[in-house]
C-alpha cells in the first residue's frame, strides 16, 4: 500500500531523503521498549533522530560496532542481543529492496549481526531512498560473509551460478568484519527467487551469512522519494 506523499521534496538531496525516512521511522518506536537498530548512513540519520526520544525508550540492540558507538555517544543504552527475548521493531536500511520486501544487505559489512537482530524482531522496518527499490534483486553486488579458508570453493560455487565473487578489501588487505571473518561481493547474479537462493547459499560450508534477506524480509518500507516519504507495506 502506498500512502499519499506528505510534502514535496523535489529539491532534496539523497542525504536529505535519508534524513526524512530516518525521522519518519520514529513513529514506529513505542515508548518503554528496546528498539533493534541496523547499520549504515540511513540508519545513522535514524539514530540521530532517536536521541530526541531517548528518555522515552529503554534502549537499543545494535547490529554493529559502528552503530553501538553512535548510540552510546548519544546516550542511548545498548543491550546485548542475548539480554532480549524479542523486539517489536528492527529498523535498518538496505542496498536493494524489491516489491515484496526482500532485500540485499551488507554494503556496510554488518549483514550477520543485522540478520541476527532482525530475527529477534516482530517487524522489520526498512528505511531507504528510492534508488534502492528494484524489480529483481542482484544489480547490487551481493555481500556474503564467509570463513576465509572457504573463499576459493565458494567463489567457484558462485561462478557455477553465473556470479563473479571478489574479496572485499580495505586498503590492500581483506576487510575483516566485526565477527573476525571476511566478505565476498558477488556481481552478475539475478536473484529471481530470493527465499530459495538464501536457503541454498546458506547451506554452503564456510558461508556465515548471505546478504539476501528473504526469511527476515521487511514488512514495511519507508521510501524517500521526490514526492515525499512513501510507506510500502508487504
Ligand atoms: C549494512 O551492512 C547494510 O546492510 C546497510 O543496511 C545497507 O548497506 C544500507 O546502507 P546505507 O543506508 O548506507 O545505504
Amino acid at each position: 500500500m502506498t500512502q499519499p506523499p506528505s510534502q514535496s521534496t523535489s529539491a532534496l538531496s539523497q542525504d536529505e531523503l535519508k534524513n526524512l525516512v530516518g525521522q519518519a521511522a520514529l513513529s514506529y518506536v513505542a515508548p518503554g521498549e528496546i528498539v533493534g537498530v541496523g547499520t549504515g548512513s540511513t540508519v545513522n540519520k535514524f539514530i540521530d533522530a532517536l536521541a530526541s526520544m531517548k528518555h522515552l525508550i529503554k534502549g537499543a540492540v545494535s547490529s554493529s560496532e559502528a552503530s553501538t558507538l553512535r548510540l552510546k555517544a548519544l546516550g542511548i543504552p545498548v543491550f546485548d542481543a542475548n539480554e532480549v527475548r524479542e523486539l517489536s521493531v528492527y529498523i535498518d536500511g538496505a542496498d536493494e529492496i524489491d516489491g515484496h520486501g526482500n532485500m540485499i544487505k551488507g554494503g556496510g559489512a554488518a549483514l550477520t549481526r543485522e540478520k541476527i537482530v532482525a530475527a529477534l524482531a516482530n517487524q522489520f522496518i526498512c528505511i531507504a531512498d528510492e534508488s534502492k527499490l528494484v524489480d529483481t534483486l542482484g544489480r547490487y553486488p551481493l555481500p556474503v560473509e564467509i570463513i576465509p579458508m572457504a573463499a576459493q570453493r565458494i567463489t567457484q560455487q558462485f561462478a557455477a551460478l553465473g556470479g563473479r565473487a571478489q574479496v572485499r578489501l580495505k586498503g590492500d588487505q581483506p576487510l575483516v568484519t566485526d565477527n573476525g571473518q571476511i566478505l565476498l561481493d558477488v556481481s552478475g547474479l539475478l536473484i529471481t527467487d530470493p527465499l530459495a537462493f538464501e536457503t541454498q547459499v546458506s547451506q554452503w560450508p564456510g558461508v556465515v551469512t548471505v546478504g539476501v534477506f528473504a526469511f527476515q524480509r521487511a514488512q514495511i518500507c519507508l521510501l524517500g522519494t521526490a514526492q515525499g516519504v512513501k510507506t510500502l507495506t508487504f
